[in-house]
């Protein structure tokens, strides 16, 4: 596998059955993405994109909101060392310009230094499906006012074109829906749900995701020969 996509889900749930507040829930699942993304580079997985913060997010409260936003502040600052000592190159795939001036400029310093990393960890931030082919038709339009629309000359407009599909996305929280993940990308991708609330996602989790996948017979519409 290539490119493992995560719908991070469930923090919310996981702090409150501790009676801890919905961001304590939210740090203990950036420690989870933490482990996974070991668990990626040890299955020898290029890309992990995963789902930290959608377009409709925006609607919850707003101390939620600005915690959710420092978090990934504070995430980019210490972990910058890691990542370039890990080869991890950092990517934010999202709306950016809905965010603060100040994580915008965040986001792209760490970018720019993590450039050379091998193994890809895509931040899917202020990310919906609907959004960004949106985003891409707009883009494609002023580029191309003439021809007609290909899929091939779409892709090229959506936020990281030269990320492969994802192989498999994963949702934990036991929501089986896809809540707006890359509604593009995932036309072929396998799924796989688990009860397991984000910040319990362990290796045992991961192993069983991976499990499965690997039991999978991926056709992509067309038929294997006898
Ligand atoms: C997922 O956890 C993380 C974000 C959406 C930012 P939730 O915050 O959705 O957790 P639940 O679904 O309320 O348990
Ligand atoms: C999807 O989870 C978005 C992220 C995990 C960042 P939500 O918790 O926002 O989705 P719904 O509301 O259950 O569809
Ligand atoms: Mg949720």
């Amino acid at each position: 596998m290539e490119h493992l996509a995560i719908i991070m889900d469930g923090n919310g749930r996981w702090a409150k059955a501790r009676h801890k507040p919905r961001l304590s829930g939210h740090r203990a699942g950036a420690e989870a993405l933490d482990r996974v993304m070991h668990y990626c580079r040890d299955a020898g997985i290029k890309y992990l994109t995963v789902y930290a913060f959608s377009t409709e997010n925006w609607k919850r409260s707003k101390a939620e909101v600005s915690g959710l936003m420092k978090l990934l502040s504070s995430f980019i600052k210490s972990k910058e060392k890691e990542l370039v000592a890990n080869g991890v190159r950092f990517r934010v795939v999202g709306r950016k310009a809905d965010l603060s001036p100040k994580l915008q400029k965040e986001i792209a310093g760490l970018e720019e230094r993590t450039k050379g990393g091998g193994f890809t960890l895509a931040v899917a931030l202020s990310y919906g499906g609907r959004a960004e082919i949106i985003d891409a038709a707009n883009e494609w339009r002023r580029a191309n006012p003439k021809d007609d629309l290909t899929e091939e000359s779409f892709r090229a407009f959506l936020y990281a074109p030269d990320i492969p599909d994802p192989d498999l996305i994963v949702r934990t929280s036991g929501e089986v829906r896809t809540s707006n993940f890359l509604l593009w990308e995932s036309a072929y991708s396998e799924y796989y749900f688990t009860d397991v609330l984000w910040p319990d996602f362990d290796r045992a989790e991961f192993d069983k995701a991976l499990a499965s996948y690997g039991k999978r017979e991926r056709r992509m519409g067309g038929r294997l020969k006898k």
